[in-house]
């Protein structure tokens, strides 16, 4: 009797499938946190928060170009809406900041519990198909999830819960960004 064994729950076209659903939806993600960091940056630059918004935005280009260069090696074209999602995330960073610094800090808060979870799904996802095929991936992804909490906290730290409607103002960017992340796992 033959049984066809395969590691995971994953055969190789599936899991070639789940690497490429990761990698676009998190470039896709990268590049929106580098366009928020930007807009809030145009408008607090030179406030108490600029460097503190400068110094996550270093860190943001630095994800960047990680999902840039696994997007190269695992040959993952970026999603269709990179465009659009671009120009709607500078308008958020924008339109935050001009609520003022808490404005600013309540957007960290609301993208970067988003992506943090996010990334722990991911995790769990990689570690139950093969957390030896996926070690790479695995230790990049779980360094980014730390650092986008770390942004979490900081938004926290810097007065993000006191922004004017800070539950209302959470609630509709998270649920653009979850809107945002549906199209980008899938085209
Ligand atoms: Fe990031
Ligand atoms: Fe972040």
């Amino acid at each position: 009797m033959f049984r066809v064994i395969t590691r995971g729950a994953h055969t190789a076209a599936s899991r070639q499938a789940l690497i490429e659903k990761i990698i676009r939806v998190d470039h896709a993600g990268e590049l929106g946190a580098d366009r928020i960091y930007a807009g809030q940056l145009a408008v607090l630059q030179g406030s108490s928060v600029g460097s503190v918004i400068k110094k996550m935005w270093d860190e943001e280009k630095e994800h960047l170009d990680t999902m840039e260069r696994l997007a190269a090696k695992h040959n993952v074209p970026h999603t269709v809406f990179s465009p659009v999602f671009s120009v709607a995330a500078y308008a958020l960073g924008v339109g935050s900041a001009l609520l003022g610094k808490e404005g600013a800090m309540a957007c960290t808060i609301a993208v970067e519990e988003l992506i943090g979870q996010h990334y722990n799904d991911q995790l769990k996802e990689l570690l139950a198909d093969d957390p030896e095929t996926h070690k790479e991936l695995l230790k990049i992804l779980t360094r980014l999830r730390d650092e986008e909490l770390h942004h979490h906290d900081t938004g926290v730290e810097h007065d993000g819960m006191k922004a004017p409607a800070y539950s209302a103002l959470k609630w509709i960017i998270q649920t653009g960004c979850k809107g945002a992340i549906a199209i980008a796992e899938k085209i």
